[in-house]
């Protein structure tokens, strides 16, 4: 990583963690056992590359910075509920999630479950209740639809769920790319577009060529996760290795092999690179971020 794009990505980390700290730690819950699982699995690390693909893109386009974070935020607390929920037994049944043991292994499922539950919701009120700009604010209606829709039936939650047919059969390269656009790609492409909607100033076309963009490093990233989950090792990702082949996943390497995924990477990879050159700002960061992304080692 380029020592300028390091340090943005850290500064962004530390913004996130920060805030959500802050606005989790100071929330009144009746049952100190839920918050406390709740911020068991928001603040124990992450990369935060959904907050750091929000940041760049509102960046990019003259979004305000707290109304930035405050997206942000709000992904993030989607992603963390995604990911308890993709751990429990009736799903992929891990037991190691960013170095520590799994919600459900720690807390219990029931409790796994409700800390997503109200993971997913908190989501919503950092949404409606945090200031935001006068022009943030008027926007706040479209940024709780793209995020309500990338995450449920829309995107993230069809996505699992065809993710869980897919398991153990044979399914067609197209049904596999649905499968990952819709349970990674939708919510990275949620960063990218509520960001942008933060933005006065976002054209028809920055659109246009904004979705291309986010289709091809939203595929890109869980091709990415597929291949790192046969080649990587469990201290460094930090979930166990292997265990999509154990359960049997579709993924792009059961599918192509190890070697013409990696091809496939890099085929999204440069689409991904082409659609941000038609886009006439200076995209060099989110050039950046798209390298960062696919040759990632966890
Ligand atoms: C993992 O996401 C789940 C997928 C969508 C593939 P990340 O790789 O972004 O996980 P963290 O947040 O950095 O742990
Ligand atoms: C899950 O995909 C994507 C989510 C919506 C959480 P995976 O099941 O491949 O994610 P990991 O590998 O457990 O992080
Ligand atoms: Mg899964
Ligand atoms: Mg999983
Ligand atoms: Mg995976």
């Amino acid at each position: 990583m380029n020592p300028n794009f390091s340090a943005l990505v850290s500064s962004i980390k530390t913004e996130i963690d920060d805030g959500l700290s802050d606005f989790i730690g100071t929330y009144q819950c009746a049952s100190p056992t839920l918050k406390e699982a709740m911020q068991y699995s928001l603040l124990n690390g992450g990369k935060r590359m959904r907050p750091v693909l929000a940041t760049i893109v509102g960046n990019l386009l003259g979004a305000d910075r707290n109304d930035i974070v405050n997206v942000a935020m709000a992904i993030e607390c989607v992603h963390a509920y995604s990911l308890i929920h993709d751990d429990l037994p009736a799903m992929d049944d891990d037991d190691l999630r960013r170095g520590q043991p799994t919600n459900h292994i720690k807390y219990g499922d029931a409790t796994a479950i409700l800390a997503g539950d109200a993971l997913q919701t908190l989501a919503f009120e950092l949404l409606t209740t945090r200031p935001m700009t006068r022009y943030g604010d008027s926007k706040r209606i479209e940024l709780i639809k793209i995020l309500a829709s990338s995450s449920g039936m829309g995107g993230m939650c069809a996505g699992q769920s065809i993710d869980l047919e897919a398991t153990g059969r044979n399914i067609s390269i197209e049904q596999l790319g649905q499968l990952h656009a819709l349970k990674t790609g939708a919510l990275l492409k949620a960063s990218i577009m509520m960001a942008a909607h933060l933005a006065p100033d976002t054209g028809e076309q920055d659109f246009e060529h904004l979705d291309i963009y986010a289709d091809n490093i939203g595929l890109a990233f869980q091709v990415q996760d597929d291949i790192l989950d046969v080649i990587g090792d469990s201290q460094t990702l930090g979930k166990p290795q292997g265990s999509d082949q154990s359960l049997e996943k579709s993924t792009y390497v059961s599918h192509l092999g190890v070697e013409s995924a990696t091809e496939f990477l890099h085929s999204l990879q440069n689409k991904a690179l082409s659609a941000l050159e038609a886009l006439p700002y200076n995209t060099a960061q989110l050039k950046a971020f798209t390298d960062y992304l696919v040759n990632r080692n966890h």
